[in-house]
């Protein structure tokens, strides 16, 4: 499968170790259930957002304000868009500027820790990461962006 091919691919720039681990999982995931095929393929650079720690709390403040107002305000809202912030702010510091590295980072941190979400959550760790992509291409002013019906 195509896209596949291509989040691997950006999964191993990214994150080799992870890459592995995520071609198993996508490999495992039924068609149903399936979110690499809403993944955006698209490079967008966010050189133009310089502060980390800054634009981390504004993306983790707008992920908290979504889950809530598509959901109900919960405790495990704060925690999830907290390690999107700690996610974020690492690619940054590491050099990674490209969007779909930093989806990909999101996604697979959640991923890891998901026994912390999974009880009390509506939505799974892609469903965040395209949030935070869509969020972040509006951030940083690009217009071509495919996004969710709505940024918070
Ligand atoms: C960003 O999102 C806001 C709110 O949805 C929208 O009004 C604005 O036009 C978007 N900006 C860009 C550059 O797409």
């Amino acid at each position: 499968m195509k896209v596949f091919t291509m989040i691997s691919w950006v999964a191993i720039v990214c994150n080799p170790v992870n890459a592995l681990i995520n071609a198993r999982l996508s490999m495992s995931l039924k068609p149903h259930d399936a979110p690499l095929q809403a993944i955006p393929v698209q490079t967008v650079s966010l050189e133009s957002l310089e502060n980390h720690e800054d634009e981390g709390s504004y993306m983790a403040e707008s992920i908290r304000k979504w889950l809530d107002d598509e959901w109900i305000p919960q405790d495990v809202h704060i925690k999830m868009a907290e390690s999107a912030k700690k996610s974020y702010i690492a690619c940054r510091e590491s050099g990674q500027d490209d969007v779909m590295d930093i989806l990909m980072a999101i996604s697979n941190d959640l991923e890891s820790n998901w026994q912390e979400y999974d009880a009390d959550s509506f939505v799974n760790a892609w469903d965040i990461g395209n949030y935070a992509s869509d969020y972040l291409i509006n951030r940083s002013g690009n217009e071509g962006c495919e996004c969710s019906a709505k940024i918070y």
